[in-house]
């Protein structure tokens, strides 16, 4: 009997097992209130329920699959819980055989509440509630393939390419309750014995087809099957790839930097419920501006996409939700969803590395707890798939000289500079000084960006005015520093769209990080999509007018930048001469603004066959719509919730002594500063009326005393922020 996959789409849903409504998948209960700011959207548990009529008797088996539920499930057939599944991002099923009688009802409870063991707790994105991807009832004759371990696809292949002899050795492996398995790979089968429940064959494939990026994304297929009737295949894809410390990435044996952008699955009004028109809308952009890599923050991304990077040839960072501030009750869930995001995406072979935690640093100290947490991700990832790397996205604050870097095989860092906080120039001198420090070390930037509204322009772009024009300036030079440095392994801008942070209410926008290339709804690409395209895209010419939706200019000039991939650039502006000029990418023109027909100008930009328009009108004033006023400044997500149910610098010194892990923390800030200041520490520390005036002191107040460092406090903060009362 052949397997059957049938999808259960419809249900019913409750936010309180009394109102139930009839819900199709993929669904979420946060798809408007988690977008909308606030930091109020649903967080609990609520209920999924629908009736299966299986028919019971024969011999086939039945299971149920989620590809989503998030973030937990509990998973109940007619009152009976059958299993329990923890993290919000990976598939996982669950044997119904036994328990069907013919008419059942199943019935769901997912939570994505708030809790100190299931990761993500504390990030910069919604963490939508629900069965946001599909759900399969699977039916298998009583010798089938494995199912439910780690969600596994029952099926493993590792290819192993040989350049100079352009071979590839592929073993297949698979998992079942059966004695022999008939595996094929490209017209060659071969019959082999299923010894405690697994089998391995061993192909080679000459004059292999190699994977090649974004070139020639060739994928082979691997089928196997049983004589039940069982059968399963895998797509897999033939190609080698290092990093070098001072050249950056190689792929098939020629230098291939990665640069692109990343990724988060939601969009704007569905949540994280996303069809699969609409995950192919977004590969579209990525393959759009050029990128030849996306990192898929910062989860497990749904099946669908990891297939679409394989065939349309995206390198892929792959990672976990450990993110932020280390749980000391979230190890096990650490594992798990690591365990879970291998066994489920190793045929991939888009996916070149995995990524263990995210700016975990932000809110925890680094310590042995958390040294050992990545360490023990680092080597499950190795004995799991010795084909891949592992590596680490790091938050701009961790010291280059922090233990923790020397845990993954290679390393990216986060940075900032030029948003949240300093000069963008920093960013150059960070990598600058990183890798004169480290010239061994491989080192990539994992995000980078500037928020912008569209609505928000200005002639004299400043950071945190939300104006596009300051997010073109931004990327341009952050373009320029990456052009420059060839040894970082990969590049990827935070974010290519606009993504949901309920948490956010700035930039003119609720709920919104607008670091994105293109609005959340999709709709717009901002002018500094068009200067990657301009960079990254060699097939499709283009010329494209920067300032659109700047329409109304005041003063007597005023600047038209144009994007292009082609090599020079005209521009016409009503019926007065051309421009001309030649160059790369950025094409600057400053024309006269004058009164002339009302103030109107037509502006063309015109390059071959190619090109843009735009109506500009000079105006008397500035347009006020155009200027957003910062009053909050720009706040890094994670110093703008102050949680008074942990600790934080706001706290006396006396109560964080009382505490062992902020009592650690300070006194380990305190011996530091006796190192730096010598004897005044020395004399506070043998004189108690001093140590018990200090003990009354506030944190911050003997930090500002001390001349801390704006950054240090907020550091600091975020340590003690991870830290429960
Ligand atoms: C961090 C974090 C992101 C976040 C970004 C931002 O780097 O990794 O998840 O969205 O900063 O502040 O925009």
């Amino acid at each position: 009997m052949k397997r059957i996959i049938k999808p259960l789409s419809e249900w019913q849903f409750s936010k309180d097992k009394v109102c139930w409504e009839n819900v199709l998948l993929p669904h979420t209960w946060n798809a408007l209130d988690g977008q909308d700011g606030g930091n109020d959207y649903y967080r609990g548990t609520c209920w999924y329920k629908t009736v299966l009529s299986c028919p019971v008797g024969d011999d086939r088996k039945v299971f149920i699959e989620f590809d989503g539920a998030a973030m937990s499930a509990e998973v109940y057939l007619n009152g009976k819980l059958l299993s329990v599944h923890k993290g919000g991002y990976s598939t996982f099923r669950v044997e119904l055989t036994g328990v069907l009688t013919g008419s059942d009802e199943l019935v769901v409870a997912v939570d994505n509440s708030d809790n100190t063991t299931v990761y993500p707790q504390k990030a910069d994105f919604t963490f939508y509630g629900g069965l946001y991807r599909d759900v399969n009832l699977i039916e298998v004759p009583s010798e089938h393939f494995e199912l439910l371990r780690d969600g596994t696809p029952g099926i493993k292949v590792t290819p192993v390419v040989n350049l100079e002899k352009k071979t590839a050795s592929v073993t297949v492996e698979t998992w079942q309750n059966a004695d022999r398995v008939e595996i094929s790979v490209s017209g060659q089968t071969l019959s082999v014995n299923s010894i405690d429940g697994h089998a391995c064959a061993d192909f080679l494939l000459e004059n292999v087809r190699l994977w090649d990026g974004v070139d020639d994304p060739y994928l082979y297929t691997a089928t196997a099957s049983l004589e039940s009737g069982d059968s399963i295949s895998a797509r897999f894809g033939c190609r080698t790839f290092y990093c070098d410390p001072e050249k950056g990435f190689f792929l098939n044996g020629r230098s291939y930097p990665l640069r692109g952008v990343s990724r988060h699955q939601d969009l704007k009004g569905k949540g994280n419920a996303l069809s699969k028109a609409d995950h192919e809308k977004d590969i579209s952009f990525i393959r759009e501006i050029g990128a030849n890599t996306v990192r898929l923050a910062h989860y497990q991304h749904s099946r669908y996409f990891y297939d679409l990077c394989d065939e349309y040839g995206l390198i892929v960072w792959a990672e976990i939700p450990y993110i932020t501030m280390h749980m000391k009750d979230g190890r096990e869930n650490t594992i798990t969803q690591m365990r879970e995001l291998v066994t489920q995406c190793y045929n991939h072979p888009s996916i070149v590395a995995w990524g263990l935690s995210n700016e975990i640093t932000s809110a925890s100290a680094v310590n042995d707890v958390l040294l050992e947490n990545h360490r023990a991700l680092n080597e499950l990832c190795h004995e799991m798939d010795s084909t891949r790397l592992t590596v680490m996205a790091n938050v701009f604050m961790l010291e280059h000289e922090s233990p923790i870097l020397e845990i993954p095989d290679i390393n990216s860092y986060n940075l900032y500079f030029g948003w949240y906080l300093g000069e963008m120039s920093q960013s150059d001198q960070f990598f600058d000084e990183y890798h004169a420090k480290y010239p061994e070390r491989v080192i990539g930037l994992s995000e980078y960006g500037a928020d912008a509204n569209i609505a928000f322009h200005s002639p004299n772009p400043e950071k945190g005015d939300y104006t596009e024009e300051f997010q073109c300036m931004y990327h341009e030079h952050m373009l320029e520093m990456i052009e420059n440095r060839p040894y970082l392994w990969a590049t990827h801008v935070w974010n290519l769209f606009d993504f949901a942070a309920d948490g956010r209410d700035e930039g003119g926008k609720h709920g919104e990080n607008q670091k994105g290339l293109v609005t959340f709804d999709r709709e717009t690409r901002k002018d500094a999509f068009y200067l990657y395209k301009a960079a990254w895209n060699r097939k499709d010419s283009f010329v494209h007018l920067c300032g659109k939706r700047f329409a109304k200019r005041c003063g007597y000039e005023t600047e038209i930048k144009v994007y292009s991939n082609l090599d020079h650039v005209s521009l016409f502006v009503d019926d007065w001469p051309a421009m001309e000029l030649k160059g790369r990418k950025v094409f600057t023109f400053r024309i006269p603004l004058t009164a002339d027909n009302g103030g109107k100008h037509t502006i063309r930009a015109v390059s071959g066959e190619f090109s843009d328009e735009m109506i500009i009108t000079k105006v008397s004033e500035p347009e006020p719509e155009y200027a957003f006023n910062n009053t909050s400044g720009i706040v890094n997500w994670f110093d703008s919730d102050y949680e008074p149910s942990c600790f934080s610098v706001y706290d006396t010194l006396g109560e964080l002594k009382k505490n062992t892990e902020s009592a650690a923390i300070v006194n380990e800030m305190m011996s530091r500063g006796t190192k730096s200041r010598g004897d005044v520490a020395e004399i506070v520390k043998d004189n108690p009326a001093l140590v018990r005036m200090m003990d009354r002191c506030t944190l911050i107040s003997l930090l500002k005393q001390g001349g801390a460092p704006e950054e240090d406090i907020k550091q600091l903060n975020r340590i003690l922020q991870g830290i429960h009362k």
